[in-house]
């Protein structure tokens, strides 16, 4: 054959092998969407390991050195499958679901503090698998047997816990991110642990009709606004330090802070049957988020994504994930706010599942129209959350459940009240410490390199990362 038409051929093949590459999705068929949902979950669900011989159950592979995902974001998926069995009413992987969120509770105080993962057991980290709980008790998720922890009562111990960590010592109230005292960062209060503390009392109050919990919630998001966190546009940064009474504020914006507090701000508004406060609140927030994040109709992850590099940590690759699931959710429970929501998340979704190959591989960055070659489980999580948002619009999904609207799961207002976490021995320096230790001296030698890091990641992910933070490579 001429090379010409060899090389046109091998064209022609990598074209449609490309085109066939891309996952088959009609966004106006309810089944199309789901066999793809379906296609993805299969995929996501192949990096857990927690079901293997000599694995930990529960967990994705981690966390650092040990593999690339934190704790929580076991939490986090275990959350995005209750929601895909909600959307799609495929069982599948209810049992791993449903044996990963009781494992991980943490007996004996079951409030998802367990002993394993003190060492970077921020409020934030317990708190996503406190609202993956919630969501199982609000979307009546099947009840774990009677001798094992229920949802409700885990979500409330969750809830307990942080209440009592509020912290008036410093900058007028708020949670801090960690809990050990031990642990870096525990000298800073950040907008995810107090949104997220915000969110379950919102929820908590829906649930059980127990007005105690909306109080605490629009005390904490009170002051995230005093402090000046969320501020008078409604843009929701990062965090700052008690020792400079919290005015030293990071001003990095992440889109999952953003959907928390959206999320809580619609529960309260539907248990406030529709007050002007929480109405004006949710549509300003949404307005923020939607401008923000939402650039062209398609979600970016603005910190990290950035146009020329992906800065991303691992934690990162999946708060789009939230985003669309929360925002997507918040329509049912704020129906008013539905024609402006839904639009956007459709864009964004119709760009999403251009990022995915046939096999539910799926890549990061949405706005490239083909896969961009950077996938893992956070990523995946990010489609799949995407493909509910749509399919929320083709056929009725139920909205959260409550106590008295067929919701079953069995609460206790006390649960987890007096748990203390252990705090002692994880300030001991280990080997690991000062491998972090010498990286953060590399770091502050290269001042230029650092700073441009720490602006495009916040200082909270920064000890995400594993430079300043002693013990993240324990267990
Ligand atoms: C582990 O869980 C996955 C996903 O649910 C499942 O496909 C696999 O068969 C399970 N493996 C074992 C050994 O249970
Ligand atoms: C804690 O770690 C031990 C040792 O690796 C493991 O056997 C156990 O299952 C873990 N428990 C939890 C809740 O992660
Ligand atoms: C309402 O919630 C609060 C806070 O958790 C709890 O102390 C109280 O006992 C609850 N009240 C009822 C009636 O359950
Ligand atoms: C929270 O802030 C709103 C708006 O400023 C105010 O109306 C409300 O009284 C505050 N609630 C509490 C508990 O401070
Ligand atoms: C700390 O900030 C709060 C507002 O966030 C303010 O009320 C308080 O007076 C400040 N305290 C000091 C010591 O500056
Ligand atoms: C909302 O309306 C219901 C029914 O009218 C009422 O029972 C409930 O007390 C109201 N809730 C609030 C927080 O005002
Ligand atoms: C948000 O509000 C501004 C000012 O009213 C408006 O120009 C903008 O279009 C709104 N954005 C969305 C997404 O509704
Ligand atoms: C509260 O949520 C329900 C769905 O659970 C919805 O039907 C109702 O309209 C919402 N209330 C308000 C004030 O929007
Ligand atoms: C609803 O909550 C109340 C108060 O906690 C409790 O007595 C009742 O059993 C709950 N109902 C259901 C269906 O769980
Ligand atoms: C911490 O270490 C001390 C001695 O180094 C020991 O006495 C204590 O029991 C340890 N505490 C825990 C919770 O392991």
């Amino acid at each position: 054959m001429a090379p010409s038409l060899v090389k046109s051929l091998l064209l022609a093949a990598a074209c449609a092998s490309s085109v066939s590459a891309q996952i088959d999705v009609d966004l106006s068929s309810a089944d199309s969407v789901k066999t793809a949902m379906a296609t993805i979950a299969y995929n996501l669900l192949s990096y857990y390991k927690g079901n293997l011989s000599g694995m930990t159950p529960g967990i994705l592979p981690g966390p650092p050195p040990n593999g690339d995902y934190y704790w929580w974001e076991g939490g986090a998926l275990w959350g995005t499958m209750v929601d895909y069995w909600h959307y799609t009413g495929d069982t599948s992987y209810n049992p791993t679901t449903e044996y990963s969120l009781v494992f991980q509770a943490g007996a004996p105080s079951n409030s998802y503090e367990p002993a394993n993962w003190t060492a970077s057991l921020g409020n934030d980290d317990q708190g996503f698998w406190g609202m993956s709980a919630m969501l199982a008790a609000e979307t009546n998720f099947e009840n774990p047997p009677s001798s094992d922890p229920q949802w409700l009562a885990l979500a409330q111990a969750v809830f307990n816990t942080q209440a009592a960590r509020w912290d008036t010592q410093y900058c007028n109230g708020g949670l801090r991110w960690q809990i050990p005292l031990s642990n870096n960062g525990y000298d800073y209060k950040n907008s995810i642990a107090n949104g997220i503390f915000f969110n379950l009392g919102a929820r908590l109050a829906r649930y059980t009709g127990n007005d105690s919990y909306a109080q605490w919630a629009e005390k904490a998001y009170n002051w995230t606004a005093d402090v000046g966190y969320i501020d008078e546009n409604y843009n929701i940064y990062d965090g700052a330090h008690v020792e400079h009474n919290c005015t030293d504020i990071n001003k990095a914006q992440f889109s999952y802070v953003a959907a928390t507090f959206i999320q809580g701000a619609g529960f309260m508004y539907n248990y406030t049957n529709g007050s002007a406060l929480w109405e004006q609140r949710l549509t300003s927030l949404t307005n923020r988020t939607l401008d923000v994040f939402f650039p062209n109709g398609i979600a970016v992850e603005l910190s990290c994504e950035l146009t020329s590099s992906i800065q991303c940590t691992t934690d990162m690759l999946s708060y789009k994930c939230y985003l669309h699931r929360w925002l997507a959710q918040v329509t049912q429970v704020a129906p008013f706010i539905a024609s402006t929501i839904l639009p956007v998340l459709k864009t964004s979704t119709e760009a999403a599942v251009k990022n995915c190959n046939a096999d539910g591989t799926c890549g990061f960055r949405w706005t490239t129209s083909s896969y961009d070659g950077d996938t893992g489980a956070g990523q995946e999580m990010n489609a799949l959350g995407a493909l509910m948002s749509v399919l929320i619009t083709l056929e009725s999904v139920s909205s959260a459940y409550t106590n008295t609207t067929g919701g079953t799961s069995v609460g206790n207002s006390a649960a987890g009240v007096g748990s203390t976490v252990s705090s002692t021995n994880y300030s001991a320096i280990t080997a690991g410490d000062r491998a972090g230790a010498s990286i953060l001296t590399i770091i502050v030698i290269s001042g230029l390199v650092s700073m441009l890091v720490w602006m495009s990641t916040g200082e909270g992910e920064m000890f995400r990362l594993g430079f300043f933070g002693k013990g993240k490579g324990m267990m």
